[in-house]
């Protein structure tokens, strides 16, 4: 009897097919394979980029920088691969990097309206799923909502927000100085006490209220979900590299992520939601960011949507950055005495009383604007680079043609390591912000705050913040560090940096 084929393949007619398989799948093997290898060496030899310096798997492939980002070690690789390869670094076969002051204006500067603007890299950024926002939206999008917020962030509004700001650093100092009388506290995680006093003035200057942190001595969980958020963003901008299917990241990675990312993101959302409501209730007029915004006229000002992610975006841009600066700046100051006291004694012959501490009389403290300066250099708190891309036609950047479609940054952390850029760039010496003329420092790439049309709105804010900050913690405590779990070298970043505690132990004056 001959023997019948199975019936279910037979029936369906796949017997043929199955015996087809494996040649067809080692076709696509072959090809898949093929196809890689032409990228890569094409990307090594035949890429428009192909003349630039940097590590040849760099250069061959994506995955490096995707794998860097991903465990926030990408600021790290970047100062490592300027020193060795010079001012501009090809960090992925699509991507250069500079570190010259020149850059900034070819990529970040101001330029005429007939000229186009170098756009934000869109593989870097997440669409916002409400509309675009003030850091990820188009050149005239972006001109409206800066114009909508220049109120709420003039001298004029900051000289009206100091009686609040000053509350919050009051608010500070006197929890120190109760816990270190009761001696309920010897050691004092500082980057939680300043996550506390940040967050709750950003907070305050939004909604009109604060997050309470203060109170509690405990930074509420509504802020720590943001930084968990800003991890997964990282594996979201990794992955949106991925030829062909990275563009579906956005969508499909919070799927995966759904119990984390999504659930944390909804109770974010809602928790927003009620801080808002209760501030567009109030109705007195009132010098916060959002204000003068809602002094507009229906139409003219920010929609709700508009107004519920700007909030977001205002807290986490405003808290995050000027804690680490401050925890950073002491941390330096700790680990070089001999500047400590230069500032200790330029704050304590200045002061008689704790009251004389303003935003204005400590902005003419020369050598505490130094040593801020000198902190944000050796920790910028934003220190990686922010993309763009190249527009149609292609740039001029630091002399050279670059072609249109090429990502683009200036890193801040390289930039302010190099030797190229600053005499001695590992040494914490303020003086060189006194005295131009004693080092030979090329300031002009000095920019923490960015450049241009999109720099940082906060700047001033974040100056008032950190000088009185600063200046009343070493009015009323000797600082001593307790370990060195803050060194530097093993943060990771992931945009901002990941903080560990700042262990210091505080005697009262
Ligand atoms: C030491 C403190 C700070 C530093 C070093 C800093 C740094 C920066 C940098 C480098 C950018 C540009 C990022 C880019 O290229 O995309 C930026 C943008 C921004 N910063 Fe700050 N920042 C600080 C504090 C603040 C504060 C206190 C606020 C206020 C809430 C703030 C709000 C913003 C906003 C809203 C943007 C986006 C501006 C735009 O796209 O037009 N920052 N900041």
């Amino acid at each position: 009897m001959s023997q019948r084929p199975t019936p279910s393949l037979a029936a369906l007619g796949m017997a043929n097919l199955s015996s087809v398989t494996p040649p067809l799948m080692k076709m696509s093997l072959i090809l898949a394979i093929t196809s890689l290898l032409c990228r890569i060496v094409y990307n090594l030899f035949f890429h428009p980029l192909a003349k630039y310096p940097g590590p040849r798997l760099r250069a061959a492939s994506t995955i490096p920088f995707m794998y860097a980002l991903v465990i926030g070690q990408h600021h790290e690789v970047v100062v490592n691969m300027h020193k060795e390869y010079g001012t501009v670094v090809r960090i992925a076969p699509n991507k250069l990097s500079y570190i010259t002051g020149q850059a900034w204006q070819d990529i970040n500067g101001h330029r005429k309206r007939t000229e186009p603007e170098m756009p934000r890299d869109d593989k870097w950024f997440t669409r916002n799923p409400n509309g675009p926002d003030m850091v990820y939206c188009s050149r005239e999008e972006h001109r409206r909502y800066r114009g909508l917020f220049a109120g709420g962030f003039s001298d004029r509004s900051l000289r009206s927000q100091e009686p609040l700001i000053g509350g919050y650093v009051t608010s500070l100092i006197n929890n120190l100085a109760r816990r270190v009388k009761e001696r309920k506290d010897t050691v004092f995680d500082l980057v939680t006490w300043f996550e506390c006093t940040t967050f709750d003035v950003v907070g305050d200057l939004t909604f009109g209220e604060s997050f309470g942190c203060l109170e509690t001595g405990e930074v509420h969980p509504w802020l720590r979900s943001m930084s968990d958020t800003a991890k997964a963003f990282q594996v979201i901008r990794a992955c949106q590299e991925i030829p062909l299917i990275g563009q579906y990241s956005t969508t499909v990675l919070p799927r995966i992520f759904r119990v984390g990312v999504i659930k944390k993101s909804q109770e974010h959302f809602a928790f927003t939601e009620g801080k808002l409501r209760r501030r567009l209730d109030r109705k007195e007029p009132r010098a916060d960011f959002l204000g003068p915004i809602l002094q507009k006229p229906d139409g003219k000002g920010l929609s709700y949507p508009e107004l519920l992610t700007h909030s977001s975006i205002l807290i986490l841009a405003g808290g995050d950055t000027v804690t680490g600066a401050c925890a950073a700046i002491v941390y330096l100051l700790l680990q070089n005495p001999d500047k400590m006291e230069i500032l200790v004694n330029e704050v304590l012959t200045t002061f008689q009383h704790e009251d004389m501490i303003t935003i204005d009389s400590t902005s003419r403290l020369v050598y505490l604007r130094a040593v801020i300066k000198e902190g944000l250099r050796h920790y910028p708190p934003v220190p990686i680079g922010i993309p763009r891309t190249v527009p149609e036609g292609g740039s001029m950047i630091d002399k050279e043609f670059v072609p249109e479609g090429t990502s683009v940054c200036v890193s801040h952390m390289a930039a302010y390591q190099s030797t190229l850029n600053f005499e001695r760039p590992d040494e914490f010496c303020p003086e060189r912000f006194l005295d131009t003329t004693m080092f030979s420092d090329k300031l002009d790439v000095y920019q923490p705050f960015s450049l241009g049309p999109r720099n940082c709105i906060g700047r001033n804010l974040a100056y008032a913040e950190m000088q009185m900050i600063l200046t009343r913690l070493l009015y009323r405590f000797d600082l001593r560090l307790q370990d060195d779990k803050f060194a530097f070298g093993s943060q990771r970043t992931f945009t901002g940096w990941e903080r560990p505690p700042l262990n210091v132990s505080l005697i009262a004056r």
